[in-house]
């Protein structure tokens, strides 16, 4: 059985991490940072992925947890290229606006009430609203909209969705959220299977609107569960239920998670998908670091419902998963060789049934570095949400 993490490990963890950022910044101001390690050091790329949001997002947290202005500098220079690449439209035919601008700008704009972070955001808003789709009711993950071999949503869409609740609370408008609500209830209606696993990926049909399958890209196969998709369907509808009230999410994230916990290895590192349960396939830290984050949002809302036994199991759990990423993943400032904060995380791993390209297996990845940081300063109690 593992420990909880004390709060030791955990000042200890932050000191780490914060090391390890500072040492970075030089290398990943003016460039961003790959999604994933290549032998543990991360390429510096123009801001392009789907991921680079992560890096301003911790070195933010980073501020928050040290005051040290150099911090807000830094993740501040980040704005304008978020300004510039949504004005510009580069690459953002996806849905993943709520990764990229809720750590990068939403974070930014209540933190030092930057004007272009919170405009940024509001473009990124925008653009996820436009990829709805009226047939099937919504929110088209890839590609061309209306794309035959795209007509999909992904489970991780969950976690782009709190950037229409802010924006719906910065504008007044009611459109962020009606499109966050149809696109959740399509996602709850079909993304989990009657044991509480979830597919990664959804098509529906282009003519009717009608459900038609469920796909994976990167988990191993159509019906087992991708471990981080289960994890972003545990963080978001932990994230659902906080910005909706809607007791239904509540009540569906505490069977997910559950299939989430049954899963894992006794050591509690989550191989990256949950099919498997023992044996050498390569782990995904990073699932462990998001579903520690949904569980310590969950419990503050257990707490405001006076739940206090549900917030106190799912406090617990957090501490363990994050104890495990503690004592066999997590980088210590003198590593020698590698920049990230947590090891084994994997970003996609082929297999004979999925469609990914391999890329990250066994690496740091971006948002594992981030959701660990995000857990640790949760973990303080005094964290401001910008989920
Ligand atoms: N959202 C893509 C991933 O989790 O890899």
């Amino acid at each position: 059985m593992i420990a909880e993490i004390s709060e030791k490990e955990r000042l200890d963890a932050l000191d780490n991490a914060i090391k390890i950022i500072r040492r970075n910044l030089p290398e990943y101001t003016y460039k961003c940072q790959d999604t994933s390690s290549e032998n543990g050091i991360y390429a510096a790329i123009d801001n392009v992925e789907w991921t680079t949001g992560f890096w301003p997002g911790e070195i933010w947290l980073a501020y928050l947890e040290s005051g040290d202005e150099i911090f807000a500098h830094a993740a501040g220079i980040f704005v304008e290229s978020f300004l510039e690449r949504i004005r510009k439209h580069i690459v953002t035919d996806h849905h993943d606006m709520g990764f990229l601008y809720t750590p990068s700008c939403v974070s930014a704009w209540m933190i030092k009430r930057d004007a272009d972070a919170k405009e940024a955001a509001i473009l990124a808003a925008d653009n996820l609203v436009s990829r709805f789709q009226e047939k099937g009711s919504f929110i088209q993950a890839w590609g061309e909209m209306g794309a035959d071999d795209n007509y999909r949503y992904i489970i991780d869409c969950l976690l782009n969705l709190p950037l229409l609740y802010w924006a719906e609370k910065e504008t007044g408008k009611g459109i962020y959220r009606e499109i966050a609500l149809r696109h959740t209830a399509t996602c709850i209606a079909n993304s989990f299977r009657s044991d509480y696993s979830s597919y990664h990926t959804f098509f529906m049909d282009k003519k009717t609107g009608k459900p038609l399958r469920g796909e994976t890209c990167q988990g191993y196969k159509a019906d087992s569960s991708w471990a981080r998709g289960q994890a972003w369907g545990v963080y978001g509808l932990a994230l659902a239920y906080r910005h909706t009230g809607d007791r239904s999410y509540l009540d569906l994230f505490e069977k997910v998670s559950e299939y989430f916990m049954e899963k894992l290895p006794e050591d509690m590192i989550p191989y990256w998908d949950l099919i498997f349960t023992d044996g050498d396939e390569p782990r995904d830290s990073s699932s462990g670091s998001i579903v520690a984050c949904g569980f310590l949002d969950a419990a503050d809302s257990y707490e405001k419902l006076q739940e206090y036994e549900k917030a106190r199991k799912y406090r617990k759990e957090a501490k363990m998963l994050l104890k495990a990423i503690y004592d066999k993943c997590m980088v210590r400032a003198d590593e020698e060789g590698i920049n990230g904060l947590v090891k084994h995380g994997t970003y996609a791993k082929k297999s004979p049934y999925n469609t990914c390209t391999e890329k990250g297996v066994d690496e740091c990845v971006s948002w594992g570095d981030y959701y660990w940081m995000e857990a640790l300063v949760r973990l303080g109690g005094t964290w401001k949400s910008w989920w």
